[in-house]
């Protein structure tokens, strides 16, 4: 640990003193500890103590910015190997969370890309409450580390539970490991998932030489699939036939009919996310011929027999055991698009659907912006409009955020 350097932000809790042993056992060990203290945090130790513990500099405020010393807050985090948080109590990591940058421990915080690791402290309640479960969520999908908290005895007479900052011991343990690890990339939101995405559209044979399609050009759906890529998932993307190339990283499947898509996503599973970006027709030829249809002397045209194509997303929602946990299907739509949409999540048997207005006067199908509805249990949001890149991050980011809120719901 010689050599190096963390900044140590104090937020305003009775266990802020902890921090000054913490100080002391960092400095033995050779670590260089740089302190900021929340306007909070001077209510529990002062910066003249702080300052005397770790002999370098203790900043309180967005003040000190200015100050003769040229100490920014973005050269503070670059000179730093680690930053601390401890106490983190439940208002800092809710600012944390929102990305606020209102004082100078927010604003290093949100400045830095080193590693940041939080040691939450709070009342039990306020650690159980759905809004703090959410925030350190949102934190562990940035990457943020945590150490703690500990259960036991608070401050407050009488109250128990799980809220006391971790102890010395256990955050230089903490602390230790992440100066080992040198300035790991944060972990990426999709880390370890596996996510099936369909896209384009498919091709229904009427013979060699003919099919049925649509004007799907499988953009949005192969955005989506380098989204879940870039953070960091495992991508199955199950294509129709398109004209784009198939995305860096990802294992790219190419089927042309609808029965064909079924059978390679199903084989893509198990699967956490799936996302069904595909324009699937809706039917196939039943008695597609082997060899090229020919015109008729008399004029007649073939008759061409209908069959409907099995719903890939359907099929797959409704898989008990192996049903991904978070469905996510599209909807594409020329008229009363937030209300058929909302009947297609609950027939389907999706979670999630994004809704879009399809009429030629959009441009959206083919195009490279889109701007979409997306349908949840809780409502709709009208997101406005993007790039089909920006909508397929931001949906792969929330598909992220929900499946860690949902763990940790479960826990
Ligand atoms: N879908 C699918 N398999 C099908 C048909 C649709 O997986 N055979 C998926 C699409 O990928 C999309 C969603 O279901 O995510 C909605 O498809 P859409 O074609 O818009 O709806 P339909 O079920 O065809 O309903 P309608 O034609 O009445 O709008």
């Amino acid at each position: 640990m010689a050599h190096k350097r963390i900044v140590l932000i104090i937020g305003g809790g009775i266990a802020a003193y902890k921090c000054l042993e913490l100080i002391r056992r960092l400095r033995e060990r050779g670590v260089g500890v740089r302190t900021v203290l929340t306007k909070a945090a001077q209510q529990f130790v002062t910066p003249l103590s702080v300052g005397a513990l770790s002999n370098d500099l203790v900043l309180t405020d967005l003040f000190d910015l200015d100050d003769e010393r040229e100490i920014g807050h973005i050269r503070l985090s670059r000179e730093a190997d680690l930053i601390v948080v401890a106490p983190a109590t439940a208002d800092l990591l809710a600012r944390m969370a929102g990305g606020h940058a209102n004082d100078l421990a927010t604003a290093v915080l949100l400045a830095t890309d080193k590693p940041v690791l939080v040691a939450p402290a709070m009342n039990p309640r306020m650690w159980s409450h759905p809004a703090t479960r959410r925030n350190v969520a949102l934190l562990a999908a940035d990457g943020v580390r945590c150490v703690g908290p500990a259960a036991g005895e608070m401050a407050e007479a009488g109250e128990a539970g799980l809220g006391r900052l971790a102890e010395v011991p256990e955050l230089l343990e903490a602390i230790e490991a992440l100066l080992a690890e040198g300035a790991p990339k944060p972990v990426l939101p999709l880390t370890g998932r596996h996510v099936l995405v369909t896209s384009g559209p498919t091709h229904e044979p009427i013979d060699p030489v003919r099919y049925i399609a649509n004007r799907s050009s499988g953009k949005q759906g192969y955005a989506i699939a380098r989204a879940a890529a870039a953070l960091g998932a495992r991508v199955t993307l199950v294509a129709g036939p398109v004209t784009l190339p198939d995305p860096k990283g990802v294992t790219t499947v190419h089927v042309e009919t609808a029965a064909q898509m079924l059978a390679a996503a199903t084989a893509a599973l198990p699967v956490e996310l799936a996302v069904f970006a595909a324009a699937v027709a809706d039917w196939r030829v039943v008695n597609a011929a082997g060899e090229k249809i020919k015109k008729q002397a008399s004029g007649a045209p073939p008759a061409l027999a209908l069959a409907e194509n099995p719903d890939i997303l359907r099929t797959l929602a409704a898989r008990g055991a192996r049903r991904p946990r978070l469905v996510i299907g599209f909807a594409a739509e020329t008229e009363n698009v937030i209300e058929y949409a909302k009947k297609k999540r609950k027939s389907k048997g999706a979670d999630w659907i994004v809704a879009n207005d399809v009429s030629p006067e959009t441009g959206i199908m083919g195009g490279d912006r889109n701007s979409v509805h997306l349908v949840t249990q809780q409502g709709v949001e009208s997101w406005s409009e993007m790039d089909k890149d920006e909508v397929a991050m931001r949906l792969m980011q929330r598909a992220a955020e929900h499946l860690l809120a949902n763990e940790a719901a479960a826990e």
